[in-house]
């Protein structure tokens, strides 16, 4: 062998071999990936996280306003050699504020230890809630310079809670629990930047089929070379101080906690460049949720937003409305653009004079196999807890960044018109 030959070889195997001492700095990673789908009979968005010794896939509904990770323990499913109980008044029961102490009976197996502290976690999707055994595990995720896969970062003893999946029947089906995203210390975007020293904030962009999903600092680019992190537009993080967590037991102390969701302040609607007169009753703020599929919207601003939208597109028939809808339209009558079907734009105004528009493509549903398209808000009754939920449907193809550190989240608007899609991250690995 030749000693270029053997130079060649040393380089190589340095470069396979991830040490983390290479050059005397550790591999820090500035951001990490998580790749998403949407479940087509449920409408959840499903993230797929690595856990355990040995690591296993573990297949979770992303819920934003989550409080924590909460995984299915039941036996015999979670095996892992390096599951670890959080013990009674240790820095993790104090880190997910958990004051509780007790003895399960029927172990010791993960999820059921003697002297453990448990956390209450909430199911959205059941809007229920659970108490699971607090426990680490081993994690692994992916790194990204934003533009494609980088290295797997570990990560030895990620917080979660160890629950059971007897609530879980709404979950999507291989669903293992939840993935929580919310203002607290246990969700991923809090203990990725204590852990991995990443900057306190996700991106999300989500589509019908495949999204992605960032934690940490951008770029964050698409193909064709789009860097979609340039597209931003920031309003403020708002603080509600009514918690929103379920389930509405008064004595939970999660209850004196203020929302761990994501609200903005919403100035003003617009249909068709008008701004509605929205009667100012509706209370309780404007949240961000991947967990409602459509915006819900109290009843009198349902109403407003509905009349308007009729009246700007009057000329186009209307046909029986098809629930969760009140308003649906024949398919065909509309034009189709880059941005969708052709209708009239609903912006909301935010604060810091933001305009968040909503283009065809984010403002109406098409109806399975018909000729029919709906405009994509649900009335959410009169008494609701959040006069306006931004759901699911609306959030596809655009970028939304929460920057949880610094209390804003951008907004990128639809990227439609922008030539990508959420569905284009390169998640093709180097060879
Ligand atoms: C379309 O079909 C899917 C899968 O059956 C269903 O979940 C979804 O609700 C349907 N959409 C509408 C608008 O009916
Ligand atoms: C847990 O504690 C109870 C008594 O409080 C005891 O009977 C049981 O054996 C303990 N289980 C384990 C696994 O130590
Ligand atoms: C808000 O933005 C709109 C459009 O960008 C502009 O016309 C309007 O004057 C702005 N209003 C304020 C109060 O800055
Ligand atoms: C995606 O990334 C891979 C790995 O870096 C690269 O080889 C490939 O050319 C990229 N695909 C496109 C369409 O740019």
């Amino acid at each position: 062998m030749s000693y270029s030959s053997i130079i060649l070889l040393l380089i190589f195997s340095l470069l396979l071999s991830i040490t983390p001492t290479m050059a005397g700095k550790p591999f820090r990673a500035r951001a990490v990936i998580l790749p998403v789908t949407k479940d087509p009979s449920t409408n959840q968005y499903i993230s797929t996280i690595f856990q355990r010794t040995p690591l296993k896939p573990v297949k979770l509904t992303i819920d934003i306003g989550g409080k924590a990770l909460w995984v299915a323990c039941d036996k015999p499913e979670y095996v892992s050699a390096t599951y670890r109980p959080a013990l009674c008044h240790s820095p993790q029961c104090k880190l997910a504020k958990s004051t509780s102490c007790g003895n399960c009976w029927d172990g010791p197996r993960p999820g059921c230890n003697n002297d453990t502290c448990s956390n209450v976690v909430y199911n959205t999707v059941e809007k229920s809630g659970q108490i699971g055994e607090l426990a680490t595990d081993a994690f692994a995720i992916r790194s990204t310079d934003g533009s494609n896969l980088g290295r797997v970062t570990r990560v030895p003893n990620l917080l979660f809670s160890c629950g059971s999946l007897f609530l879980g029947e709404k979950l999507a089906n291989g669903v293992k629990g939840i993935l929580g995203f919310g203002r607290t210390e246990t969700s991923l975007p809090s203990l990725l930047s204590n852990s991995l020293g990443i900057a306190k904030k996700f991106a999300i962009c989500l589509s019908s089929s495949k999204g992605v999903l960032f934690l940490g600092t951008g770029p964050y680019v698409m193909l064709p070379g789009i860097t979609i992190s340039n597209l931003l537009t920031y309003t403020p993080i708002l603080t509600n101080p009514i918690s929103t967590v379920y389930p509405v037991i008064k004595d939970f102390p999660d209850h004196s906690w203020p929302s761990m969701e994501y609200f903005i302040g919403l100035n003003s609607i617009k249909i068709n460049g008008k701004t509605l007169k929205l009667n100012k009753k509706g209370n309780g703020g404007t949240k961000i949720s991947t967990v409602e599929p459509y915006t819900v919207l109290q009843t009198s601003i349902y109403n407003a937003v509905t009349k308007a939208f009729t009246k700007a597109i009057s000329r186009v028939p209307k046909v029986d409305p098809v629930a969760p809808f009140g308003m649906c339209y024949k398919a065909s009558s509309l034009g189709s653009t880059r941005l969708g079907p052709g209708v009239p734009l609903v912006e909301f105004v935010l604060q810091n004079n933001v305009t968040w528009t909503f283009f065809g493509a984010n403002s109406m549903v098409y109806v399975n196999n018909s000729d029919v398209v709906c405009l994509g808000f649900v009335d959410g009754g009169k008494k609701v807890r959040t006069s306006i939920v931004i759901g699911g449907h609306q959030l596809e193809d655009n970028l939304l960044e929460f920057d949880v550190g610094r209390l804003r989240v951008g907004f990128s608007s639809s990227l439609l018109g922008r030539r990508t899609t959420c569905g284009n991250f390169n998640f093709t690995s180097r060879a």
